[in-house]
């Protein structure tokens, strides 16, 4: 299986990265998977922990350009003028010149300091976007991409005359949750889809990892559930960001196995047979009266 894909700007992303959403301990994480081999991590504006995720990168010792970072540009600042402000603010708390991959959080933009939503500029992300294509120019980002972006709101965004395509969407992908659509699409379209809450959102990580099928791979190959699951998400060609502030299981969710084609299909006939739960949709809280994830805009 691959260990990295391609994006268009020739940059080759690591398939396993370490996910870093707000919770405490996450320089120990970080230091924790660099030690075992992960050389992507997974951020954002919006954890509030980018000094501490920056600090133990610092402090591993490897090259910057031997690890891959992303971060996601938060709801507060698509207004073109408050981009580069953002980025600047994120690329002294990660303490590094550049990112890897930045990514529209959300596919929502706020007004100004509030937690209102901008409806043009949420209707409209190409000023968004055509900022970031500037700051991919000048040098502080390698690749752009998008986060919880539906297939309408992708086109809706790559219909503009764009200077570089999204190079990737990150999304709620797991076994309850596994977008076989977005997924054929995103192939279709040469867009790598990254895999967040790989093994399903906090309260269903338990579930995944009994699921009968899930666990009966795990017997027959001898790895344990996360892995099964973790392999079946590089085996459908994403990347995955498992996250976990806990050693043993940062260790567990680098490896990375070739599931048997059959069994693989087994696994994507259960997963893809079942109405898909979807956990992660902000949209009733931000006091939209539309859900953000319909594919009619
Ligand atoms: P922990 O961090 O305690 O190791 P989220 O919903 O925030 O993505 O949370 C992911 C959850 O999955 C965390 O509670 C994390 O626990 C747990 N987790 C991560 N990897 C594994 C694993 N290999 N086995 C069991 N639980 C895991």
């Amino acid at each position: 299986l691959p260990s990295h894909y391609t994006l268009p700007s020739g940059d080759k992303i690591p398939t396993v990265a370490l996910g870093t959403a707000a919770r405490g301990e996450v320089g120990a994480a970080v230091s924790s998977a660099l030690k075992v081999g992960y050389r992507h991590i997974d951020g954002a504006w919006a954890y509030g922990n980018e000094a501490e995720v920056g600090q133990a990168v610092k402090s591993s010792g490897i090259p910057r350009e031997d690890i891959w970072i992303t971060s996601k540009l938060w709801n507060t600042f698509h207004a073109p003028e408050d981009i580069e402000p953002a980025l600047d603010d994120t690329l002294t708390k990660l303490d590094t010149p550049y990112l890897d991959l930045y990514l529209i959080h959300w596919p929502v933009a706020f007004k100004k300091n509030t937690n209102e939503v901008d409806e043009e500029l949420t209707a409209n992300p190409y000023p968004t976007w055509a900022k970031l294509e500037e700051l991919v120019d000048k040098g502080k980002i390698r690749n752009i991409g998008i986060s919880n972006f539906n297939i309408a709101r992708i086109k809706n965004l790559t219909a503009n005359p764009l200077k570089y395509k999204p190079a990737v969407n990150q999304v709620e992908l797991n076994y309850f949750n596994p977008q076989p659509e977005l997924l054929q699409w995103s192939k279709e379209n040469g867009l790598i889809l990254e895999a967040y809450s790989p093994l399903g959102s906090t309260k269903q990580v338990k579930e995944a990892l009994n699921v009968p099928i899930v666990l009966n791979i795990s017997h027959r190959l001898g790895i344990t559930p996360a892995q099964v699951l973790i392999s079946w998400h590089v085996k459908r060609g994403t990347v995955v960001l498992p996250k976990s502030v806990t050693t043993s299981r940062i260790e567990e969710n680098f490896a990375v196995f070739d599931l048997p084609d059959d069994l693989f299909t087994k696994l994507e006939t259960a997963a893809t047979s079942h109405p898909p739960q979807r956990v992660v949709n902000p949209s009733q809280g931000w006091g939209l009266d539309y859900d953000i994830f319909d594919e009619n805009l």
